[in-house]
């Protein structure tokens, strides 16, 4: 079966930098590369959410000039690729606090956002200024608004109540996390819906990800039995 969401650590281009002697600038700039095959095959094969991690709240700490060569890959990425995807009917949603963004960044964001809001093709989450501690810390400080505000009885806050103050609010949780680079973590990624993921990990770094490669994933994704808990079928 495929996957309904997919979300993908896209890690390893300071580590591709360094093993073809070029600057990080340029691994991240092979790493939008890789980006751009995935979103197509995932918008061609009918995957319903898509959800990268590009900038994480953890990244502020690189230094000043990875970051800022980060954030105009991001602005260039918006300006270059609406067209392309607006055409393919994606919709495009940011995961994360983007008022923290340089103003390129957050305007050529913003206005993807809401370019591609009414498309019905593929949901494309980009994860920009993200972590997964402060999206369940805002969800729970909403909600004890809503408490406080009369709309909401405390004690009979449900799932749903919460989830809708998250950043995936009405998206499915994520079926599959794909982790390219060699590291076997998380870091602080979606982990609210990624409570029953399947989770692939893969040494291949991430300017080197391919088509391919995505496909070995979703190929290991059908082959897992999923429990969620109970016996199996
Ligand atoms: C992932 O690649 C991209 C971002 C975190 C923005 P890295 O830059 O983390 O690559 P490595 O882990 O140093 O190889
Ligand atoms: C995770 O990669 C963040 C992104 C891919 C955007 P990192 O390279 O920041 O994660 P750690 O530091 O290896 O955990
Ligand atoms: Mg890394």
């Amino acid at each position: 079966m495929l996957p309904r969401h997919v979300a993908v650590i896209m890690d390893g281009n300071g580590r591709w930098a360094r093993k073809h002697a070029v600057g990080v600038a340029l691994g991240h700039r092979r790493g939008v590369e890789a980006l751009r095959e995935i979103v197509r095959y995932s918008s061609d094969a009918g995957i319903q959410v898509l959800s990268l991690y590009a900038f994480s709240t953890e990244n502020w700490s690189r230094p000043q000039a990875e970051v800022g060569a980060l954030m105009r890959l991001v602005e260039d990425f918006f300006v270059s690729e609406i067209e392309e995807l607006d055409e393919k009917q994606v919709s495009i949603r940011i995961l994360g606090e983007i008022g923290a963004l340089p103003d390129g960044a957050r305007k050529a964001a913003a206005a993807a956002v809401e370019r591609t809001r009414d498309n019905g093709g593929l949901q494309l989450n980009i994860a920009l200024n993200y972590g997964a501690r402060d999206e369940i810390l805002r969800a729970a400080k909403r909600l004890a608004q809503e408490a406080a505000g009369g709309f909401l009885h405390a004690a009979e806050a449900t799932r749903e109540d919460f989830e809708r103050h998250l950043y995936t609010a009405s998206q499915p949780d994520v079926d599959l996390l794909i982790r390219p680079g060699g590291e076997r973590r998380l870091s602080n990624f979606l982990l609210y819906q990624c409570a029953y993921a399947e989770l692939v990990f893969t040494d291949k770094l991430w300017p080197d990800f391919t088509a391919e490669d995505f496909k070995e994933a979703l190929k290991a994704f059908d082959s897992r039995e999923r429990r969620f808990g109970g016996r199996e079928a």
